[in-house]
């Protein structure tokens, strides 16, 4: 009797330990949440589609559980308007306790978040603004997408190498379109060629026939372009309509122009342009025909380059909460971003450890049809420079 006691007393309390291990364990293990901040809605509704695509299939691939935490997903609409992504944050941080904020479609909308992330210590993944200032506005900022002066200096280099001596420069009117303007011109100039115009047009629902007709009159050797996503197939059926495909005056662009997204639909005006960007959906590696396989599969659309850096941006996320051992913390997740290499879709991709921005390599590319690839219109990559730094973060 004694001894079927003490038993019980031993097993007992081995149920209530054991209960109070599980306990203890769910306690820690609340859910890992990360906040998506995307404009689903509005002129800039692609750059949301293509990144909720990515970061859904990332999730369908890896899992939803990393080192124990299960992984919460929220994506909030804010319709590209930027009081409307501050508000949004501010509840994700405040109310909803969010570990990571991510997303942010247009240069305004990180800049609008950048003090809330700042405060709140809170990571924020920025996987698709590309003015090169935005990861100065937080320490808190890490950036998987691209910048602006990356991609276009390579394309004023090849610009000036293959015969093209004056060029006007034609870009959207805010931060990403005055990096693009800028960082053409030093670049072309210092390598011999001439800007001889400046074009700007309005972000908000742009009429391009006035500034088509300004470059027409200004008849340059090539217009260099950089409109941002979802912008380039109505520049380019003006463009086409009004003739200047076959004016003599070369376009070349950075690849936000011959958007994936849009690519196909543009029709034969885009056959040929030469253009400089970080991401294809013809890029032919192996990893890349895998991502656009199962992209194609899951949407029944293409992934341009915000797809993928959301879902580079989710891989990110998942790799820093793993090399926490799932505990996270903003500053500890900071760091285990900073520094990160990993091969992404476009190739291989390095956060700078200094900068929290990425490095990455920059294609020159050409829109050909491609009979391989069911006769589509494609960025065909013929050139490279490897692991380019932000050149306006290089001193
Ligand atoms: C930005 C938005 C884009 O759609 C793009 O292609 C490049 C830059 C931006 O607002 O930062």
């Amino acid at each position: 009797m004694q001894r079927r006691q003490a038993l019980h007393a031993l097993f007992g309390s081995a149920i209530i330990a054991a209960a109070s291990i599980g306990h203890v364990y769910a306690a820690d293990a609340q859910p890992f949440k990360i906040g998506f901040i995307l404009p689903m809605t509005g002129q800039s509704a692609s750059t949301g589609k293509q990144i909720e695509a990515a970061i859904k299939l990332y999730m369908a691939q890896n899992g939803s559980a990393v080192a124990g935490r299960k992984i919460e997903l929220t994506i909030k609409d804010d319709g590209g308007v930027a009081d409307t992504t501050r508000r949004i944050a501010q509840e994700m941080v405040v109310n909803d306790k969010i570990d990571v904020l991510a997303g942010f479609g247009l240069t305004p909308l990180a800049f609008a978040t950048a003090p809330i992330a700042t405060q709140s210590k809170t990571p924020m993944v920025v996987t698709a603004a590309a003015t090169s200032a935005i990861t100065e506005q937080s320490p808190y900022i890490v950036r998987t997408s691209f910048t602006l002066p990356q991609v276009t200096v390579p394309i004023a280099d090849w610009a000036a190498k293959n015969g093209i001596k004056k060029v006007v420069t034609f870009v959207a009117d805010y931060g990403p379109g005055l990096d693009a303007e800028k960082f053409f011109k030093s670049q072309f100039t210092l390598d011999g060629g001439q800007v001889v115009g400046e074009i700007r047009t309005p972000l908000k629902s742009p009429d391009f026939a006035p500034f088509l007709q300004k470059l027409a009159d200004l008849k340059p050797d090539a217009v260099f372009v950089f409109l941002p996503s979802g912008q380039g197939a109505a520049f380019m059926k003006q463009f086409g309509e009004r003739g200047l495909d076959k004016s003599g005056i070369r376009l070349i662009a950075t690849g936000d122009v011959t958007d994936d997204d849009q690519l196909n639909d543009m029709g034969d005006v885009a056959l040929g342009v030469v253009n400089s960007h970080h991401y294809s959906a013809a890029h032919p590696s192996a990893m890349n025909k895998k991502f656009v396989a199962a992209f194609e599969a899951a949407n029944k659309f293409r992934p341009n380059f915000m797809a993928v850096a959301g879902y580079d941006g989710m891989h990110l996320i998942y790799n820093a909460l793993a090399a926490t051992k799932g505990k996270g913390g903003g500053d500890a997740l900071l760091a285990a971003m900073k520094g990160q290499v990993f091969e992404s879709p476009r190739g291989q991709i390095l956060i700078d450890a200094q900068t929290r921005d990425i490095v990455q390599d920059v294609y020159i590319r050409k829109v050909e049809r491609v009979p391989a690839m069911g006769n589509q219109l494609f960025n065909v990559e013929f050139d490279v420079q490897k692991a380019v730094k932000d050149p306006a973060k290089v001193k």
